[in-house]
């Protein structure tokens, strides 16, 4: 596995690649990785020829008093695991790289930014969609590999590629969960051992919404307030939202029926996670 960390030496790498005629497959991360961006990497590795990973903390995408300081960054644990996964190229471009004095563009994706994360953290995904079109166009993949668990973003940077035509199929993969149901974050790092616990409500509340449509619960109210009930059992937790939404639109269902997305973050004491489940509900 190479380690790259400069724009131009990725760039001429790419066109070495495309002319051999490779499938790139890219996976984009933050670091600190975890068995969700490992199921990234393998798809990866699976389905295309070459494939490249990113390591590089945004800090466009971290609103004010974020936890962009102390996100947590492990470089050696990191290279470790991507080379035990198969990828060929790492990219670690440093801040200087990334954003050269007098960078001055961003990449804003209107409608399906307006729910969810991104009333809650304004601003976020125009840091992650200007930088994740950066990195196509430096990496010009043919797939790029998210998780699910970023449903939101999977679904803004799909529109971004379609709105302006870039020939990159884009893959999301399901969330990866500890045995517990907690789902795989690098934020994760964050919670102590009580706190993992608190956190094991989110999946809980997502699990007894999915009970409850199964049931034939059709109120949005009912559904929402037995998931509050669930996770507002710990004190110190906190819900930023929990929202019911068509799983492509992401507008806000009246009723539910159809793809359904069932998305929420919950602050464990200040740290905060998402989490969702996708359902097709027929009525
Ligand atoms: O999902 C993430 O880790 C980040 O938002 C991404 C896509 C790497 C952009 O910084």
């Amino acid at each position: 596995m190479k380690i790259i960390r400069s724009i131009a030496s990725m760039q001429n790498r790419v066109k070495e690649m495309r002319k051999k005629a490779k499938r790139i497959g890219f996976v984009p991360t933050m670091g600190y990785l975890h068995p969700g961006h490992m199921s990234l990497a393998h798809q990866s590795v699976k389905e295309c020829d070459i494939t490249v990973m990113s390591i590089y903390v945004n800090p466009l995408q971290f609103g004010s008093g974020e936890d962009y300081e102390k996100y947590p960054r492990d470089l050696k644990k990191d290279i470790t695991l991507s080379k035990k996964a198969g990828v060929d190229y790492l990219f670690v471009p440093s801040d200087y790289v990334m954003y050269p004095e007098g960078f001055s563009s961003k990449v804003s994706v209107t409608n399906v930014t307006q729910t969810l994360c991104g009333a809650s953290r304004p601003g976020h995904f125009e840091g992650v969609a200007t930088v994740v079109l950066k990195l196509f166009n430096i990496i010009m993949p043919d797939a790029a590999y998210f998780g699910q668990k970023d449903a939101q973003q999977a679904i803004i940077i799909k529109k971004m590629v379609k709105d302006l035509n870039m020939p990159i199929e884009i893959k999301a993969l399901p969330i990866v969960r500890e045995e517990s149901g907690l789902a795989m974050s690098s934020r994760n790092a964050y919670l102590s051992e009580p706190q993992k616990l608190q956190a094991l409500s989110l999946y809980q509340a997502l699990s007894k919404a999915r009970q409850l449509i199964r049931q034939g619960e059709c109120s949005k109210v009912k559904i929402i307030s037995a998931m509050k009930r669930l996770i507002l059992r710990e004190k110190s937790v906190k819900i930023d939202y929990i929202a019911i939404v068509d799983a492509e639109k992401l507008s806000i269902k009246k009723i539910i029926k159809g793809k359904v997305l069932i998305a929420l973050a919950v602050f464990i004491g200040k740290v905060r996670l998402i989490d969702n489940i996708k359902l097709k509900v027929k009525k």
